[in-house]
């Protein structure tokens, strides 16, 4: 059985794949979480291997991920997006695995009127998008086999999303503004690890070297929320505003919708709706409450 090995494996994506884990009996998930493979200690990814010599690919999710603290932390970004990646790449290209790593819409600048598709131009707006950019490139020129999965608004029932902050407070608000000018496709972390997993052990995988991929349906944070409050039946009222008037150290991008017509034709997959996708997260977030 051909075993991988899932790096930050406590972060949200790490726990999408732990979920999902068992739906995919013929692969084997090895999960490690920072303390016991950081890719910034290349020693800590030796010795795993040492003890694991059969693992045949890495699944990276292990990031930094908090957009607005890289404005002021941008070394740390840095040093875990571009340094931690770069050590990786050195040990997959010596042990000859492959790298799976994911990416983010906010390498865009959000001027496009259109879709970005995997070969649109990258212009990072904010310090975390620049250092996903500069791993992105890192992980082309890899001499390891290797692809990178590129997705927005990222969701699942695990970590810090934009639905798990909202879920609370329109139990506790009566009012509540959330912005309406970036507009997106959302990802569901759930989806996204079955996609990886349904597709890990076929060979065209790594035809390309980039793939877009988010749920069918573009949206904005301000329909999210309401349609989040019209499932939860909240009687909060959901107000739109814009960017500017809801102020975050870093800038967003205004339009990063993905175009995922390469990995939906390549692969021959159907996507889910976000609508659905969200369903399935709050039935899981309200399951888990209650066990
Ligand atoms: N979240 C989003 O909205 C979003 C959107 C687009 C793309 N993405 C991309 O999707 C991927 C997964 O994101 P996520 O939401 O799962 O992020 P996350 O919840 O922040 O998880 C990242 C994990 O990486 C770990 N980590 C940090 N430094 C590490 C190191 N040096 N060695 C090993 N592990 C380390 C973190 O551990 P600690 O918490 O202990 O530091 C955490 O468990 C990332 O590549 C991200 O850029 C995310």
């Amino acid at each position: 059985m051909p075993s991988y090995l899932v790096t930050g494996s406590n972060g949200q994506l790490g726990k999408c794949f732990r979920a999902v884990k068992r739906e995919f009996p013929k692969h084997e998930l090895i999960f490690a979480t920072k303390k016991e493979v950081d890719i910034n200690r290349p020693k800590t990814l030796s010795f795993f291997f040492k003890k694991r010599p059969f693992i045949k690919g890495i699944i990276n999710c292990a990031a930094y991920t908090k957009v607005d603290k890289a404005e002021k932390k941008s070394e740390k970004a840095n040093q875990i997006n571009v340094v931690g990646l770069k050590n990786l790449i050195s040990f997959a290209e010596d042990k000859r695995l492959f790298i799976i790593n994911f990416s983010t819409d906010y390498i865009f600048d959000g001027t496009s009127k259109f879709p970005h598709s995997e070969d649109h131009i990258p212009n990072p707006l904010n310090i975390y998008g620049k250092t996903k950019y500069i791993g992105e490139q890192l992980l082309k020129k890899a001499a390891c086999l290797n692809t990178t999965f590129r997705v927005s608004w990222l969701f699942s029932p695990y970590g810090s999303n934009f639905v798990k902050t909202v879920l609370p407070t329109i139990n506790t608000n009566n009012i509540l503004s959330v912005v309406n000018d970036q507009h997106g496709r959302l990802t569901y972390g759930i989806d996204l690890a079955r996609v990886v997993l349904s597709n890990i052990d076929q060979n065209h995988l790594f035809d390309y070297d980039c793939y877009n991929y988010a749920l069918m349906g573009e949206t904005t944070w301000f329909d999210l929320a309401k349609k989040i409050k019209s499932i939860k039946n909240s009687n909060c009222e959901i107000i739109p505003c814009s960017s500017k008037q809801y102020f975050t150290c870093a800038i967003r991008p205004k339009n990063s919708i993905l175009d995922t017509r390469r990995i939906e034709n390549h692969l021959s997959l159907k996507i889910l709706d976000w609508k659905s996708a969200l369903e399935d997260c709050l039935n899981r977030i309200e399951g888990e409450k209650a066990i």
